[in-house]
């Protein structure tokens, strides 16, 4: 018998797959205290694992534990030098989770770019002809955008960004050029040269140390007046100071977060009080159908590890 901890609870879906096998059990928990977890982790084979931290104190506290199922795609939060050291194996839900970050992206250009929390206030305020009044909104159509990091929601957010007819560049040194010609991208080799010229940034990058606080006041100040950012990745690639700052300064004119250096942002984040800037929970892949599919292929991808099948394009390579 196969025990599964459950870290922060999952869709049903995907709980469902795990009451269907007679060889598994589980147990759901939503404590993130590091000795609660100690405990609970000790007799686990295999743990699923949200963006709470994974690190070595509770791995080492887990003898059982074969493989880490992330509930999601980025791993910044799990220690991989001990999960290497026991051999154990990181499997993200790659593949399930593209389309709903990318529709997400497009829902922060267009929200920033159409004005939405103006326009949308003044009919309900009975200020309908004050429209007249209004900075002008923007539309996408024929604009720049620079994708940074042409992983698998990169290459399912430049189809959209056809679908607008925008401009697509993208920036990824670890993909051939080739590759971002067939999607119909334009290759950047030189990132702060060519972000000057965007009307749009969407970041698609892991956090590491060469990402981290890559878009920093120097490029910033070096962007168009009226460009917005977008980070749907991860919060430290911005230095969120920084961006405060260039927003202030009118040295763009919007930007679009879903993720933060820290999460939950702390009330006195000054981004949280800046109007420019159009925010969401870390919850670009909330929507009903990504949160089951994401479920699902977390518990799977742990079924199929014990199964001997486990999809490659599911591992990390530690
Ligand atoms: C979400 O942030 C993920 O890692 O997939």
């Amino acid at each position: 018998m196969k025990k599964v901890l459950i870290i922060e609870k999952i869709h049903e879906s995907g709980i469902e797959l795990l009451k269907a096998r007679k060889d598994f059990t589980y147990e759901v928990v939503e404590k993130l205290d590091i000795n609660f977890l100690k405990k609970k982790i000790k007799d686990c084979d295999a743990i699923t694992l949200k963006l709470s931290k994974l690190n070595k104190e509770l791995i080492e506290a887990a003898p059982k534990l074969k493989i880490i199922s992330r509930f999601g795609v980025g791993y910044n939060n799990v220690d991989l030098v001990s999960a290497k050291k026991k051999s154990i194996t990181l499997a993200i839900t790659a593949g399930v989770l593209d389309a709903s970050v990318a529709e997400h992206v497009f829902f922060m250009m267009l929200s920033i770019s159409r004005g939405v929390n103006k326009y949308d206030k003044f009919v309900r305020d009975g200020n309908f002809s004050e429209r007249y009044n209004l900075d002008l909104t923007k539309e996408l159509w024929k604009q720049k955008i620079l994708i940074a990091g042409f992983g698998r929601v990169g290459k399912n957010l430049i189809k959209k960004c056809k679908g607008f007819e925008m401009n697509v560049f993208v920036y990824d040194p670890y993909v051939n050029e080739k590759i971002i010609n067939k999607f119909g991208g334009k290759n950047i080799l030189n990132f702060s040269e060519a972000i000057k010229d965007m009307d749009y940034v969407s970041l698609h990058m892991p956090f590491t140390k060469e990402t981290e606080n890559m878009i920093n006041l120097k490029i910033l100040s070096s962007m168009k007046k009226n460009s917005i950012m977008i980070n749907t990745s991860r919060g430290e690639i911005i230095n969120e100071s920084d961006l405060n700052t260039a927003l202030n300064k009118n040295m763009i004119l919007g930007a679009g977060l879903d993720v933060f250096a820290k999460e939950p942002p702390d009330l006195n984040n000054p981004l949280l009080k800046n109007k420019k800037v159009f925010l969401s929970p870390h919850s670009a892949t909330f929507t009903e159908q990504c949160t089951s599919r994401m479920a699902e292929t977390t518990v799977q991808n742990i079924i199929d590890f014990f199964d001997g099948k486990l999809d490659k394009s599911m591992i990390v390579k530690l």
